[in-house]
């Protein structure tokens, strides 16, 4: 068994790092602050090649591999979990399903610039009446009569990326009686006729990401934007969330690591009673808990990459992925917070955005008890 990570893998991190600490730190705070979506840090995304990393050069990508992917994510999450995000979405909610199903015509119009980073991506599965029970969606698709596109209405909530994303990849039901059976996947761009962007929400963290409604009303759709066969889109939604899922388990992974990185050289500079408040036992106990939780966490999502990358069933250790790391994000940063005490509490320094972002990595793309469920029936069947 072999832990190292390849030259190409350990470049990428530190590519990445480099980014982060030079282009993404120095406005963290303040787009947390004014909840605004920098576009200019994704356009140097694109331009330093992180926007397609597993997708082949053919298609505008990098040719590496999916955990070269997930390191990227991670790095970029360890300083803002919100760009972390948007790369994740980009890459495994809106590049992933094309490329595996995507016609050849579809990867070159729609995957090229995901990869390239020319467009923004999102996903478009949640509603306001189905979100754990994704298969209860409501939004229609209907066939016009010339058949030459679908005409869909309803609408979409909690869409990542949404309004600054020009392509979403999107699920309707075409045969409600069919309920999972019966959802088809679309791939739809922001400038066709009947899509309107809804709502922004404002949420308790990950801020400056964008986070918004999508709403059709006869919305159309050439029947060529169609993603694989009618009445395959639920699988579709799965197999794309079994990916996603430890592209965000790789985004807590990089949560707290970045949450223990600011609590270890807080804890070595703060003095109480003379000393460095990491010299006592009960903050040393803390530090080494967290790095442990990491460390396992991090191994995880690793493992989850390394097995898409052998083409290796993934979906269970995704789902562990997610779950574990989710939970030690929301645990570590918690304890960061409490070995800064009140200055951690404070928006004086970066912990509490930390704490804040990390609470949604337990709830979407599958909350904590979605992915028990998808562990547990892997264990059953
Ligand atoms: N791969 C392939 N097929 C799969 C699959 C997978 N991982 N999971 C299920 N399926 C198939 C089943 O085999 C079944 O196929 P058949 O019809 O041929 O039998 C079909 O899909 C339906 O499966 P279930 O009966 O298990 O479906 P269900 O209605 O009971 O739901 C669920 C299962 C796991 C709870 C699912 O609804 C689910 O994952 N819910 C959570 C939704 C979610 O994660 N939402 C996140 C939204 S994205 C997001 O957060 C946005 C963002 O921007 C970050």
């Amino acid at each position: 068994m072999n832990f190292n990570l390849t030259q190409e893998q350990q470049e990428i991190r530190k590519l990445v790092r480099e980014f982060a600490l030079k282009e993404v730190a120095p406005t963290a705070a303040q787009r947390d602050e004014e909840e605004v979506f920098d576009r200019s840090i994704f356009d140097k995304m694109a331009e330093i090649g992180l926007c397609g990393i597993p997708w082949p050069e053919e298609y505008g990508g990098a040719g590496l591999d999916f955990l070269s992917y997930v390191i990227a994510v991670e790095e970029l999450s360890r300083i803002d979990a919100s760009i972390g995000v948007t790369l994740s979405v980009q890459t495994s909610l809106a590049g992933w399903p094309i490329y595996k199903f995507g016609s050849e015509e579809q990867k070159q119009k729609y995957l090229r610039p995901l990869a390239e980073g020319t467009k923004i991506g999102a996903f478009g599965l949640t509603e306001p009446g189905s979100g754990s029970d994704a298969g209860g969606m409501r939004t229609t698709a209907v066939l016009s009569e010339d058949g030459s596109h679908y005409i869909l209405n309803g609408s979409k909530i909690f869409i990542t990326n949404g309004g600054e994303a020009e392509i979403y990849v999107v699920f309707a039901s075409t045969d409600r009686s069919q309920r999972t059976r019966g959802v088809t996947a679309f791939i739809v761009e922001k400038d066709f006729p009947g899509f309107h962007v809804g709502k922004k929400e404002k949420k308790m963290g990950i801020k400056s990401s964008p986070t918004t409604e999508i709403i059709f009303e006869n919305c159309q759709v050439p029947v060529e934007n169609r993603l694989g066969d009618e009445g395959f889109g639920f699988k579709i939604a799965m197999m794309t969330l079994d990916g996603g899922r430890n592209g965000i388990a790789a985004q807590a992974v990089g949560i707290a690591q970045g949450a223990l990185d600011h609590a270890l050289s807080y804890a070595k500079e703060r003095e109480q009673f003379g000393k460095p408040i990491a010299a006592n036992q009960a903050i040393q106990f803390k530090l080494a808990d967290m790095a442990t939780k990491i460390e396992a966490a991090r191994l995880l999502t690793y493992q989850a990459a390394w097995l898409e990358d052998q083409g290796l069933p993934y979906g269970k250790a995704s789902a562990m992925s997610k779950v574990f790391a989710g939970d030690t994000a929301m645990e570590v940063t918690t304890e960061a917070v409490q070995i800064f005490g009140g200055y951690g509490y404070s928006r004086e320094y970066p912990v509490e955005r930390f704490m804040r972002d990390a609470k949604i990595t337990q709830i979407y793309e599958g909350t904590q008890e979605i992915q028990r469920m998808v562990i547990a029936n892997h264990l059953l069947k």
